[in-house]
């Protein structure tokens, strides 16, 4: 049988699709992405089609070093690995997914994936899988970007510039500033994928209206969102869940990310994609996707508000040592219309701000000290931190803790409870998420 990394890397996929499907490729934080396959999954339930029957514990990469946690040999809709997602549907589903998906970067039609020997076999393996007339419209410009992982004979410029050349020598323009269409490929050892990029960048929010020296990037305070497993976002009635604490909240990204998981709110439902000025986008589809979005976001939405009525017991709480942050993370609540707070204080402090009993759960991006601050001060402030978590477990606190920190102190002070560490690349660092059910 076919594994789903088979499957991907042997262009079978090319001739499995129907006629008005594509197969999308996502990009999100790599060590997440079976967080992110799982949000696409919610949000497409049954309009994906299957990418592969794969046997159990396979995922898209074909690598049993990754995570996958189903492993029960269903069909597999969604695919993941190499920090990206696959899922295969109609337009609708791109769009849909553009608009309403709060954990991915961007997303791509997948054009063309295999395992090539050299530079000039991947340049045929595109040749022959891609049809550009599909895809780029003959007046527009476009560019190539390769990100290249693991050790070749040639670089992500040659790379570029060989692949360019194809299209460049069927008449299209090349443009490296302001190019209509970017075609990105990602090379790993000795395998490839090669989309279009459809949507643009994904994870800007229009609630951030002041500035903070580190603000966690909101698909990735999603992503520790879903995570966490926070009952909120899965509960019908966020009253019942317990406060989402983000005891070191800076300007409250994590905070209203959790709140617009629990009203499910498409982050980018006004939002302008580059799909918009492309061959293949459909108008009419779009709208009637963004509509679909609209109406049950705000049914959803009022629903809540009513469950919540004129309670003024916030959801969701931060604590932050600066009154300036403090300001700005009030102002940011404020922009993403969330029922929160937050309290000048001591985060490592918890307690003395929200009753133990009154917490759901603990989301939150504590000082790294690196960029910012000084390990000198970062590290016993995580210590001190988890030394109040433990004190509070043991007196009957019962929540998931999801902490996203470069040190290892979880594992070293939180001995006996079950860890879950994931590696993590962000911010050109490779960091910790930890999760603990406390
Ligand atoms: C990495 S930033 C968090 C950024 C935040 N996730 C955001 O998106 O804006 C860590 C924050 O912890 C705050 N902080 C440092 N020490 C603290 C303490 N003892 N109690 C509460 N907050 C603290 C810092 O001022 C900073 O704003």
């Amino acid at each position: 049988m076919k594994t789903a990394g088979d499957l991907l890397f042997s262009g079978d996929w090319l001739e499995d699709r129907q006629e008005d499907e594509e197969v999308y490729v996502a990009t999100t934080i790599y060590g997440l992405e079976d967080v992110a396959a799982r949000e696409i999954e919610a949000l497409c339930k049954n309009d994906v089609s299957p990418l592969s029957p794969p046997p159990a514990g396979e995922n898209a990469t074909g690598r049993d070093d990754e995570r996958d946690e189903r492993g029960d040999g269903s069909d597999k809709r969604v695919l993941y690995g190499h920090g990206k997602v696959f899922f295969r549907g109609k337009k609708n589903i791109l769009y849909r997914v553009a608009m309403a998906s709060k954990t991915i970067n961007r997303a791509g039609v997948l054009l063309s994936a295999g395992r090539f020997r050299s530079l000039g076999d991947l340049v045929d393996i595109i040749k022959r899988d891609v049809e550009p007339e599909k895809y780029l419209g003959k007046k527009q410009s476009f560019e190539v970007r390769f990100k290249r992982f693991g050790n070749h004979n040639f670089t992500s410029m040659d790379a570029n510039a060989a692949v360019g050349e194809i299209f460049h020598s069927m008449g299209y323009r090349v443009d490296l500033t302001t190019p209509d269409v970017t075609l990105r490929g990602w090379v790993h050892d000795n395998r490839f994928f090669f989309s279009i990029d459809a949507t643009g960048p994904l994870y800007n929010r229009h609630y951030r209206v002041c500035k903070h020296p580190a603000p966690i990037r909101p698909n990735l305070a999603s992503l520790l969102v879903f995570l966490s497993g926070w009952p909120g976002v899965f509960e019908k009635n966020p009253a019942d869940s317990g406060v989402l604490l983000d005891p070191f909240c800076g300007s409250g990204t994590i905070l209203v990310e959790a709140w617009w998981a629990v009203e499910r709110r498409p982050p980018n439902l006004m939002s302008h994609f580059r799909f918009e000025n492309m061959v293949f986008h459909d108008p009419e589809v779009f709208e009637n996707e963004r509509a679909f979005l609209q109406n049950t976001w705000v049914e959803h939405r009022e629903k809540l508000l009513d469950i919540l009525g004129g309670s003024d017991v916030p959801v969701v709480v931060g604590i932050e040592k600066y009154k300036r942050h403090v300001d700005c993370c009030l102002k940011t609540l404020g922009a993403g219309d969330v029922p929160g707070t937050c309290f000048l204080g001591d985060g490592a402090r918890f307690d003395e701000y929200v009753a133990p009993e009154k917490i759901g759960g603990v989301v939150t991006n504590p000082p790294y000290g690196l960029r910012i601050g000084s390990k000198k001060t970062s590290l016993p402030l995580h210590h001190r931190f988890i030394e109040r978590i433990k004190r509070i477990k043991h007196s009957g606190l019962n929540v998931p803790l999801v902490m996203i920190t470069p040190h290892r102190v979880v594992e070293k002070h939180l001995t006996g409870l079950p860890i879950e560490r994931r590696r993590v690349a962000y911010g050109g660092l490779w960091v910790n998420v930890y999760r603990v059910d406390l």
